[in-house]
């Protein structure tokens, strides 16, 4: 199959690598911004050449951000060509725009490097759907957040010199606030909560607290209540609606996330039949990522035509239906905070439990106020 690449980055540059060791698919085009002489005759830097190419059967986009990708990804599925993406804001934020079209034009759009990296998540979401039901999902989403907090917990080393490493092993995104502020988890969470739930979940009604405040006292917290801090995208179908939120969680020693090391990812399913499901992986990084693209295009080859689902109803979460304790750090007096504290650890409070709702609904007032406020669901 002759495909062509719209980016040659990190990922892009790991999915040429790929191609080109392969008989079977033949990257004609490298559309590239700048001259890129080691690319030779297939760089161009006008995706017209692409469009207008009927030999080029699959766009691979790897270049990131929404515009002109999203622009290009369409131009690409009207022409006729499926789409490989790897950019989880694109699919995120023009989920419904993206999967009508692909349906219209009869192409296949498939996005697996897009939640998990190397993890073959949303293709397993996909299997499990023909005959089961998804209850919920969580996990870890995230490598470069996972990777600083492992190395904060277990290396003791400082928040912003392990970001540093994270950037350099080419885990974070361009601009690495997305990781840590969760925005590139909310991403990966509401396509995970699209797929499993058949539904369109819109970016402002899913919230994130992320983990640009934490701090060793934090650690040193989790710590002394037998856990390991975690930052976890959570999906449910609860009575009434369902609830989809990200945030740090403290998670006890001897679950499955507590274990998950350095970049990797953990991300599982609850099923009415086959009950929990677990996906492990390498979750960032050039090769995991450009693993995945490469076997959606192989996918695509074996006769793929569609997305991974054709459900997509809008639907707002409501997370007032879900409910646990938090551990938080705040050092403004509140009266809220202390009507629910029942005990103090390290330098914050745990609480009874409370709605999800109502602690995102407060950290993100009082965040404007208290910048280094932090919070973590006790799960
Ligand atoms: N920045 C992302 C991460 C890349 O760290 O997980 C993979 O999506």
């Amino acid at each position: 199959m002759k495909i062509a690449l719209l980016g040659c980055g990190v990922v892009g540059g790991g999915v040429l690598d790929i191609c080109d060791a392969r008989e079977d698919i033949e990257v004609k085009y490298v559309l590239v911004r700048r001259d890129r002489p080691e690319l030779g005759a297939r760089a161009v830097k006008d995706i017209s050449t692409i469009i207008n190419d009927k030999e080029v059967e699959t766009v691979v986009e790897v270049m990131g951000g929404l515009s002109p990708a999203y622009e290009y990804v369409c131009a690409a599925m009207k022409a006729g060509k499926s789409v490989v993406t790897a950019n989880k804001h694109l699919v995120a934020h023009y989920y419904k725009e993206l999967t009508s079209l692909a349906r219209e034009c009869g192409v296949a759009l498939r996005c697996t490097p897009a939640v998990g990296g190397g993890i073959p998540w949303l293709k397993n979401l996909e299997r499990v759907l023909r005959l089961d039901k998804v209850k919920s999902f969580s996990g870890i989403m995230n490598g470069t957040t996972n990777f600083i907090l492992d190395a904060m917990h277990f290396d003791g080393r400082d928040f912003s010199e392990v970001l540093s490493q994270a950037q350099k092993l080419g885990y974070a995104e361009a601009d690495p606030s997305a990781d840590i502020d969760g925005l590139d988890i909310q991403r990966k969470c509401i396509i995970s909560a699209n797929v499993a739930f058949g539904v369109c979940v819109g970016e402002a009604d899913v919230p994130v607290f992320g983990i640009r405040s934490i701090c060793s006292a934090d650690i040193a917290a989790a710590e002394r209540l037998g856990c390991v801090c975690k930052m976890l995208a959570f999906g449910k179908a609860l009575d009434g609606g369902i609830s989809v939120y990200v945030e740090p969680c403290f998670v006890k020693h001897g679950e499955l996330e507590a274990a998950v090391s350095t970049n990797r990812n953990v991300i599982s399913f609850e099923t009415e039949l086959t009950g929990k499901e677990s996906f492990y992986g390498q979750g960032a990084g050039r090769y995991p990522t450009a693993y995945n693209v490469a076997e959606d295009v192989l996918d695509i080859m074996g006769g793929e035509k569609s997305f991974y689902t054709d459900k997509a109803e809008p639907a707002t979460p409501d997370n007032s239906l879900d409910a646990h304790a938090y551990y938080v750090r705040c050092a403004v007096n509140d009266e809220w905070l202390s009507s629910v504290a029942v005990e103090r650890c390290c330098e914050g409070v745990v609480t009874e439990p409370v709605t999800v709702a109502k602690m995102h609904e407060w950290a993100s007032k009082m965040k404007e106020v208290e910048p280094s406020l932090f919070i973590a669901g006790l799960v």
